[in-house]
């Protein structure tokens, strides 16, 4: 896709991340939900691209607390921090399902492939439990998921000097841009 066809801050978003270089953890973003209690939950996990202008995806077992959380309620926020241009983006949006997955299943590093075979996450601990299929990786496990965050509000905040700088886009708004107080 072309650089200007992208929405203004996917553009500002893409300018941010060249700048933070080849490190593994400029792709980790926070996740936040509701719980199923109505309790805030949040975590890091690997952003893993866009699936289109305004989608990205993530990877995760569907065993997950936040998995199950994320049937009954689907809101979402994402929290992206980049420290060379110090911008903080939170994106807000939905949660779905990527039906066919297959592929990013298949493009996964072996040693990635290997904690969906782990033990349930945040289970008690069963030494007993050995670790099983782990060398049939070409087969791939019911657990694997590829989430799709539809995003449809960024809040863009660039400490910035003399004067912070914050911008809105909303995309029943278009994408406009609008700029707000810090
Ligand atoms: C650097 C880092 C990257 C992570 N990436 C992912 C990820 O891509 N997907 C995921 O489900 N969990 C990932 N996790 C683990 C989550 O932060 C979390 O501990 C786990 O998913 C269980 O969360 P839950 O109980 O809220 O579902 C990552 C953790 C760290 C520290």
């Amino acid at each position: 896709m072309n650089n200007t066809d992208l929405p203004l801050w996917r553009q500002r978003l893409k300018a941010s991340h060249s700048k933070e270089g080849k490190l593994a953890s400029n792709r980790w973003i926070q996740l936040a939900n509701v719980s199923k209690n109505n309790q805030p939950r949040v975590r890091t996990v690997v952003f893993r691209g866009w699936l289109d202008n305004s989608t990205m995806l993530i990877y995760t077992d569907k065993r997950s607390e936040k998995y199950i959380d994320l049937e009954s309620n689907n809101n979402i926020e994402v929290l992206w921090l980049f420290f060379k241009t110090k911008s903080q983006y939170r994106f807000k949006g939905k949660v779905y399902e990527l039906d066919d997955n297959d592929k990013y299943w298949d493009n996964l590093l072996d040693r990635s492939k290997d904690q969906w075979f782990w033990p349930s996450p945040g289970k008690k601990i069963d030494n007993n439990n050995t670790i099983s299929s782990i060398d049939n990786r070409l087969l791939k496990p019911n657990n694997f998921s590829v989430l799709k965050i539809n995003i449809n509000e960024v809040d863009l905040l660039k400490l910035e000097k003399p004067l912070h700088k914050r911008y809105i886009w909303k995309k029943t708004d278009n994408w406009r841009c609008t700029e707000v107080n810090p």
